[in-house]
């Protein structure tokens, strides 16, 4: 499997929310993106601005005591927080319907479980640097579609 690399330095929660937006615009019926990082990192941040930028309206929250939450945008948002549960109460889940669905997914804590995750996917670590609002936000694209995407921010920017 291929795999490309962009880090991005974000200065405030603006440019995560700029880089969500790049990220909608390329998100596709059956993508997946995994968010890591620790608490308060901004997976959450960045997860309510991709959904605004895929066209969902109304407020999205953390899915993290109902697991999956579903939004309807420009596709269908599947929104999933499995830090909660383990790997084998995940794969009871049936998480597969929604990964090669006709929709969007977002998982955050997906390294959580690993073996649950389809091969090619977006995997983004969030990591926080001595300064509050600044993070390094680590992209790393399994398989062609996912590759391109990080060539296409690294060549041209977050736009
Ligand atoms: N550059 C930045 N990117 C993202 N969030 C930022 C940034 N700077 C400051 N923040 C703030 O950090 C907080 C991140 O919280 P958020 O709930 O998104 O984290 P999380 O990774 O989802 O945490 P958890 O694992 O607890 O769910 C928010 O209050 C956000 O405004
Ligand atoms: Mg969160």
């Amino acid at each position: 499997m291929t795999e490309e690399h962009f880090t991005y330095l974000a200065k405030g929660v603006a440019d995560t929310e700029r880089l969500a937006a790049a990220l909608a615009a390329r998100s596709s019926a059956g993508s997946v993106i995994v968010l890591d990082g620790e608490l308060g990192a901004g997976k959450t941040a960045f997860s309510k601005a991709f959904a605004r930028h895929l066209g969902v309206e109304g407020v999205v929250n953390s899915p993290t005591f109902t697991l999956i939450k579903e939004y309807e945008g420009r596709l269908p948002l599947y929104h999933m927080d499995v830090y909660r549960i383990d790997e084998d109460e995940a794969g009871e889940l049936g998480l597969d319907e929604y990964f090669y669905g006709t929709g969007v997914c977002l998982v955050e804590w997906g390294s959580l479980i690993p073996s649950l995750l389809p091969e090619e996917r977006l995997h983004i670590v969030i990591e926080a640097t001595a300064l509050p609002d600044e993070r390094l936000i680590h992209l790393t694209g399994c398989g062609e579609v996912y590759g391109e995407w990080c060539r296409s921010l690294r060549e041209n920017g977050v736009e």
